[in-house]
């Protein structure tokens, strides 16, 4: 079959209610933290999809099994330091940074060689940035550059480290987290503020881990070795999936739509902060707190006059992976729109920042780039016509499901490569928008 589709024209309107994909943060973090709780752990609503898959399949590797029942997945926890690992132990974490940055902190006690790989994608990013802490703990890693495959040789006399994490990075962070629960002793880390869960799901499992909030950092102590119990976990949904539905939405004319049950975490809704501030039409509904989580429904309407935002760089964590959709707004607003300090958007699945640029200009949007500043000139009454195949860009998951919205929202043909790449993070995507009308060959 194609790896592309085709779209010929803007989606009619519709008023929807919808549920998406769960959230994939939070279902990796539950898969990472049941292998070592005490028992066995029943996890609902696990997201299906291949970055899960892959932390599954890197249990496995570890001498941790799982059952997949009826309506959960079963997960028989090991406990700390229980690992049991075959010489010559391979992972391979294929396209997820989360995963493949997370396994390494929770294996840093192993006493077996373990080499982790990835897909090409994964291959060219930099894990200096777990390496550093890793090494302090006393984990040997050997690489070439910084960059996959890795040799990790973990240690079981780890020690606690003092660490300042300034990328904003929840990857990094949880990374040190889990290794600091492998290590004897009381871990400190100083992270600029950047999604809590794992934190979070410590504090639900009545885990010894204290955090205070200073100015953009959060001061967080983790006390190791401490075995927590099993748990049962209902994963709700991803709001980063959400947010392709949203901005369909608001740019689409005469529409309305209830997104349900949706994990408003405030680190993770720098989206709805920011939109909110260009004037875009949303509310939340029906707020509850699940486990220390946030959750709630979204209700979205369709909006005529955006206004330009001139966006505080203290938002970039919390909206990282939505700046790709925030963009298709500012490029149909009234006014100059800035965002600053970008380089972290550069250092995902593909260099966004440099890709949404050309995207942008690709569809005759103004665009002012300064390193990794930008200034978009918006217009609403942009209207690109001709025809565009989006062939170029890299396989990145959010970067076809933004191309996709972008096509649904704008007069024009589009022809979009590597539909495949949804099943990274939301592989339901092009079936709920061909539910509510989308019209996708
Ligand atoms: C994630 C953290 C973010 C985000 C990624 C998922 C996580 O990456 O972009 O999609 O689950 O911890 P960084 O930690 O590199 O910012």
């Amino acid at each position: 079959m194609k790896n592309q589709i085709k779209i010929e024209s803007r989606i009619r309107p519709f008023n929807n209610q919808i549920e998406v994909s769960s959230d994939k943060s939070l279902s990796i973090r539950c898969i990472l933290l049941s292998s070592i709780a005490a028992g066995k752990s029943k996890i609902f609503n696990l997201l299906e999809s291949e970055d899960v898959i892959n932390s599954l399949k890197a249990l496995k590797k570890i001498g941790v099994n799982y059952v997949r029942k009826k309506d959960h997945i079963e997960i028989h926890g090991v406990g700390i330091n229980g690992f049991n690992l075959k010489n010559k132990t391979v992972i391979n974490a294929g396209n997820s940074g989360t995963l493949a940055r997370c396994i390494i902190g929770l294996c840093s006690a192993t006493n077996k060689k373990i080499k982790l790989i990835g897909d090409n994608s994964l291959s060219k990013r930099d894990f200096s940035r777990v390496i550093k802490p890793l090494n302090m703990f006393g984990v040997k890693i050997k690489s070439k550059k910084n960059l996959l495959p890795l040799e990790i040789y973990g240690s079981n006399l780890l020690r606690p480290i003092n660490y300042e994490e300034n990328k904003g990075s929840a990857q990094v962070k949880t990374c040190i987290i889990l290794s600091a629960i492998n290590t004897p002793g009381v871990t400190k880390i100083k992270a600029l503020h950047s999604r809590n869960h794992t934190e979070l799901l410590l504090k639900y499992l009545n885990y010894p881990i204290k955090i205070k909030k200073k100015n953009l950092y959060d001061i967080i102590e983790i006390e190791g070795l401490n075995q927590f119990n099993s748990f049962e976990y209902k994963v709700p949904g991803d709001i980063s999936s959400a947010s392709f539905f949203i901005i369909l939405t608001l740019l689409s004319k005469n529409s309305e739509l209830l997104i349900k049950n949706i994990n408003l975490n405030p680190s993770r809704i720098g989206i709805l902060k920011i939109l909110k501030k260009m004037n875009a039409n949303i509310k939340i509904l029906n707020k509850k707190n699940y486990r220390g989580e946030l959750i709630g429904n979204i209700k979205i309407k369709s909006t005529k006059n955006f206004k330009s935002i001139n966006c505080p760089s203290s938002l970039n964590s919390s909206a990282i992976d939505e700046f790709l959709l925030i963009f298709l707004v500012a490029a149909k607003s009234q006014g100059i729109s800035k965002f600053k300090n970008l380089d972290e958007l550069n250092k995902k699945e593909s260099p966004r920042l440099n890709i949404a640029i050309d995207f942008l200009r690709m569809i005759g949007v103004k665009i002012k780039r300064v390193k990794n500043d930008i200034t978009i000139f918006g217009n609403p009454k942009l209207d690109p016509g001709g025809k565009y195949h989006i062939k170029k860009f890299l396989k990145d998951h959010r970067v076809f499901m933004m191309s996709v919205i972008a096509a649904l929202t704008l007069n024009g043909k589009f022809i979009i490569n590597d539909k495949d790449s949804i099943k990274t993070s939301f592989p339901n995507f092009l079936k709920i928008l061909i539910n509510i009308g989308a019209k996708i060959n």
